[in-house]
């Protein structure tokens, strides 16, 4: 099967890999010179854990190949993957399809015979019906379905997510259509993940209420935690005591520093237009925007409270830049507006994140960045963890200890025991619990 994925991002390059992978010829096409000749170079320009390997074998095996050229690509594909961006558009956040259409256009014009063309971009319900149309209208002599296949991969777990999916939403009601995508699918479906196939608007939604769903359950344990601290409740135990109810699950329980990256905040947007737009207003996610929204300056200003009032001139230690551990991305990182609120406020930051820094130097004011944890302590008035990496969990406290100014950690991902960190002699301020002041 010669499978073509237009559009060399983070979602179109791990599913081009992993679908290499199941032995399928897959070449991925993206408009950047730069990227593809970083790809053919042996380069991988997104950190994802395990990609490159993939990569790198599957090329060696000859079924990955890269190019720049989308129309002499798709001539003889039988699926092509539409995996290009749709970010939240300038002004109003619906989300921008042009890079969508126009890669619609450009393959309907290339390709030759029956051709299976699948968004896996996540995009807005109607959006299918819509290429439809432009492909009857522009293009009538050319036999094209359009199929719907939204993907669920986590940044980090991305390879894991693709090979061991809970599901597979194939949005086609053509029966053609059915039988290529099973194919596509086969060695997941033999592994007995459930393909699932709807209606094409069906799936379409589904992408969009998997997430505001997410991002509605982690803004509710984040409200949950804010209740704790005023109560004297401890929110992980509140978690673990819903989440043991089979009904509510104990994922997506983590109380933090609110959601970020680069799909909860779009997407949950992009829902709240939709719904306004058909006079079907989905009011929970609204407000689970705003909240949201609300909470990461929040998170600014329980820094500067851990900090007597007053960060000004004094020196915070951020540990963790990226929106979550395992990438380097930093698309509405809570870190940013964390920042900014301690910037504001007179202090002055130094920060810290395996990954993370080089993106953080494009979208974050003017702090000074470290080579590790212990570096950006010596002399701090507060460490603040952000972003749970796993090194920064077994952190050497003692010697954290010896090298600040003020031995205070806000710790607002709740990697750390209580005891543990008091017992070195630290003012511990956690999420949903109450605050350990020495
Ligand atoms: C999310 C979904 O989990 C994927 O299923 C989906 O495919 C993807 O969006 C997408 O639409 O492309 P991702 O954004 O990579 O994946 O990351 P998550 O692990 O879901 O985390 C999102 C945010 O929620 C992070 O800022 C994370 O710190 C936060 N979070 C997550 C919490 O604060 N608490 C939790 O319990 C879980």
């Amino acid at each position: 099967m010669r499978i073509v994925m237009i559009g060399s991002g983070y979602v179109g390059l791990v599913s081009g890999a992993c679908l290499a992978d199941f032995g399928h010829h897959v070449t991925c096409v993206d408009k950047s010179a730069a990227k593809i000749d970083a790809l053919e170079a042996g380069k991988v320009p997104i950190f994802e854990p395990g990609l490159d390997n993939i990569i790198e074998h599957n090329r060696n095996a000859g079924r990955l190949d890269f190019s720049k050229e989308l129309a002499t690509s798709v001539a003889n594909a039988d699926v092509v993957f539409i995996a290009v961006g749709t970010p939240s558009r300038r002004g109003d956040g619906h989300a921008d399809l042009s890079y969508v259409y126009a890669a619609a256009r450009e393959i309907a014009a290339a390709v030759s015979g029956f051709t299976v063309v699948v968004t896996k971009s996540t995009v807005p319900v109607g959006t299918g019906d819509e290429i439809e149309r432009i492909f009857r209208e522009e293009f009538p002599q050319k036999d094209i379905c359009v199929v719907s296949n939204p993907e669920f991969l986590r940044e980090g777990a991305a390879i894991t997510d693709f090979k061991r999916p809970d599901r597979i939403v194939i949005g086609t009601e053509e029966p053609r259509a059915v039988e290529i995508m099973r194919e596509v699918y086969r060695p997941l479906y033999l592994n007995e993940a459930p393909l699932y196939f709807c209606e094409r608007r069906t799936s379409e939604l589904i992408k969009y209420a998997a997430n505001a769903f997410l991002a509605m359950k982690i803004t509710f344990i984040n409200e949950i935690a804010d209740l704790c601290e005023q109560i004297g409740a401890d929110v992980q135990k509140v978690a673990k005591g819903i989440g043991m109810d089979k009904r509510i699950g104990d994922k997506f329980l983590h109380a933090g520093p609110g959601y970020g990256g680069s799909c909860f905040p779009k997407d949950t947007l992009a829902l709240v237009k939709t719904a306004q737009d058909y006079d079907s207003p989905v009011r929970l996610i609204e407000t689970t925007v705003a909240i949201n929204d609300n909470r990461k300056r929040a998170m600014g200003r329980k820094v500067i409270a851990a900090c007597d009032g007053n960060v000004r001139g004094k020196k915070i230690a951020i540990l963790g830049l990226t929106f979550k551990p395992n990438t380097d991305d930093m698309r509405d990182a809570p870190s940013i507006t964390i920042i900014q609120a301690l910037l504001d406020g007179g202090a002055n930051v130094h920060a810290y994140d395996p990954e993370g820094m080089e993106m953080a130097k494009e979208v974050i004011g003017p702090i000074t960045y470290g080579t590790d944890p212990y570096e950006i302590a010596e002399g701090a008035d507060a460490i603040v963890i952000v972003t749970e990496w796993d090194e920064f969990r077994a952190l050497d406290l003692k010697r954290m200890k010896s090298l600040v100014k003020t031995p205070t950690i806000v710790d607002l991902r709740n990697i750390y025991p209580v005891a543990e960190v008091t017992k070195h002699g630290f003012s511990y301020f956690a999420i949903g619990k109450k605050n350990e002041k020495k």
